[in-house]
């Protein structure tokens, strides 16, 4: 959730830390603060609730604060309120020791109760100032800051990235994680850790990725990793191939509406060097026809956008593999004794690779012995390095906290790999692997189609922005679409709204229907069409207003019953949500716009959860 920066160098480091977290801001925007060192003034803490901007203004841009060495935090409130005193960076009783911190620590009360007893004075009401403090009573014994960082993580329970600085440290920056994300980053002016790459891109492409237990010391010219017992541990460096005017707006005013219109792309990207001379070919895995034949259980795992999108794969992949397949909430699949052993495919969804809860759910499966694969967006995230095979969607850097683009192409690639693993086991005749295949590759010319509906969507939002709860119906493909559509509708419209299976309404919703309810009809699922139109007939009955998506075939058929009427062009069935849900999305966006919310940073969320 939080975002972290750190930087030792050779030039100012305020500035930069400033500059890196706006690129994070995305992680977290109750508050946000900097620590830097100088020679002179010795430790210098900024902080500010809310927006970046705050801290920016407060400090002139970073140009109040001198030094080369410093941390920076955007914060994601879990411990105490948004405000000046629980922000990051937080600083030990005696001033010496400044540390920012994402993740939580479970053992922060007991921790706390012992150095309060010992004469501590805390400030905050945070978990993360305890280990400031922790630190300095550590250090007071031993001297050794490197030393006093290892003892307290043996201290400590839960999970954390860290950056601390010290005074006594002119260049030293010293860095840890374990289940929060840290990159180092290996830049020619000086060294960086970060929680996302964004943050970096503009100074370094070289980097490497922390692994659970391990400490780093960053100086300006070099970067130390020890494992958890302080042996020194050699890292694997990698580029980052991310463009990065991708991080950034480009003349849109907001990353939403550029991520929405940069999908065909995305999606071109995703599909393109998976299929060649017309067949799947996926070279990144290593599973074998036999081993798929083996498989007795397909679960999907994941949370939010990434589930709906396991719900449409689940229709898909039963229709294209007639095997069941198990879709799972990532937070209760941890928890729940989970029914995989080492004849299970656990199939891991998530743009961030570093969703707490996703990233339990896999090791909960690996540790029952099931093969896993996952769908990941950020190269070197925890779940793509963790999972046995991964398979990465080349949607680029996703900023705005709504996905989209990340939406799009993971359904795409989750529609490729059911394609493969059905070649593989013969369920699927050569006929439909064909037409798929050569649908799949329209796609992205469809969905420029679609996009140029912009205008027809952003009239419908300018009528039914004021409505204050709005329902999603439909059956098959079009209930796990429309999962989709509600999500992103209340995620950054803040209007009620639920999604239900167009059957169900009769079993209980129905009553929620009274004149002049907006109800999203979707009845882009061919087969069941007809059903679709029956569905709308019977809220239509009740007064409700509704707002019809389908695809050109039936268009004039829905016009004559739904109040207004979005169309799609047609694909294969099983492509369909790929087309349908840009609608969605357009309209929870422009429904934002008419309502003045904060569409790139919605309240109370953030764009990686790293936390439970
Ligand atoms: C979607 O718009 C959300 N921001 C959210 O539901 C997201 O999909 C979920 O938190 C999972 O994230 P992941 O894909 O990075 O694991």
């Amino acid at each position: 959730m939080c975002g972290i920066i750190g930087f030792s160098g050779c030039e100012p480091a305020a500035p930069i830390l400033l500059d890196g977290l706006a690129r994070m801001e995305y992680r977290g925007y109750d508050s946000a603060g900097i620590a830097v060192r100088s020679e002179h003034k010795g430790l210098q803490i900024k902080k500010a609730k809310g927006r970046l901007q705050n801290l920016s203004d407060l400090t002139h841009n970073g140009a109040d604060l001198e030094g080369t060495l410093g941390i920076g935090h955007t914060r994601w409130a879990t411990h105490g309120e948004p405000n000046d005193i629980n922000a990051h960076p937080h600083v030990s009783e005696n001033g010496q020791i400044a540390l920012v911190h994402n993740g939580i620590i479970e053992n922060y009360l007991e921790i706390k109760e012992s150095l309060l007893q010992k004469g501590v004075r805390f400030t905050s009401d945070t978990d993360s100032e305890v280990v400031a403090q922790l630190l300095e009573f550590y250090y007071r014994e031993s001297g050794n800051m490197l030393d006093s960082v290892t003892r307290v993580l043996h201290r400590i329970e839960g999970s954390y990235a860290f950056g601390i600085i010290c005074s006594d440290y002119p260049n030293a920056l010293i860095a840890a994680r374990k289940d929060s994300p840290l990159i180092l980053g290996y830049g020619k002016n000086g060294n960086f850790i970060a929680s996302d790459v964004t943050a970096i891109l503009k100074y370094t492409r070289d980097v490497a990725y922390m692994d659970d237990g391990e400490v780093a010391v960053i100086t300006p010219h070099t970067i130390d990793v020890f494992n958890s017992e302080l042996e020194p541990v050699e890292k694997t460096r990698s580029q980052v191939d991310w463009d990065v005017s991708a991080a950034e707006k480009g003349g849109y005013e907001h990353f939403m509406f550029k991520e929405i219109m940069e999908q065909p792309e995305a999606i071109r990207k995703t599909i393109s060097p998976r299929i060649r001379n017309g067949r799947v070919v996926l070279d990144d895995i290593s599973m074998t026809a036999d081993y798929v034949r083996q498989i007795s259980r397909i679960c999907i795992i994941a949370c939010g956008s990434s589930y709906h999108v396991g719900m449409v794969s689940k229709y898909n992949w039963e229709r294209l593999l007639r095997r069941p397949v198990e879709v799972c909430l990532a937070s209760e699949f941890r928890y729940s004794d989970p029914l995989v052993d080492d004849h299970s495919l656990v199939i891991v969804i998530s743009q961030s690779g570093e969703t707490l809860d996703t990233m339990a759910a896999m090791r909960e499966a690996k540790r029952r012995g099931a093969r896993t694969l996952s769908i990941v967006n950020v190269v070197g995230s925890s779940i793509a390095r963790e999972s046995d095979d991964v398979l990465y969607t080349w949607a680029g850097p996703e900023i705005a906290v709504a996905t989209t683009k990340a939406y799009s192409t993971q359904l795409v690639l989750m529609d490729l790999v059911g394609l493969y693993l059905a070649d593989q086991l013969g369920s699927i005749c050569e006929e439909e692997y064909r037409e798929i295949l050569e649908q799949m590759q329209l796609l992205p010319e469809k969905m420029q189609e679609v996009l140029k509906q912009t205008s027809d969507v952003q009239y419908y939002a300018s009528r039914y922005f004021n409505h204050s709860s709005i329902f999603f119906i439909g059956r098959n493909l079009d209930y796990a679409m429309g999962m989709e559509g509600s999500l992103k509708l209340k995620e950054i419209s803040y209007i009620h709204s639920e999604a239900y299976a167009s059957g169900e309404l009769k079993h209980g919703t129905i009553s929620l229907i009274e004149p002049g309810t907006l109800v999203v009809a979707l009845g882009t699922y061919a087969p069941l069409f007809d059903k679709a139109m029956s569905n709308v007939i019977e809220v239509k009955a009740r007064g409700a207003e509704v707002l019809a998506l389908t695809t050109e075939a039936f268009r004039e058929k829905m016009e004559k019953t739904a109040d207004a009427t979005i169309a799609v062009p047609e694909t294969h069935t099983i492509l369909q949500p790929s087309l349908g849900v840009v609608p969605l999305q357009m309209f929870s966006y422009y429904m934002a716009l008419q309502r003045g919310c904060d569409i790139d940073k919605p309240r109370n969320l953030a764009k990686s959860v790293t936390v439970e």
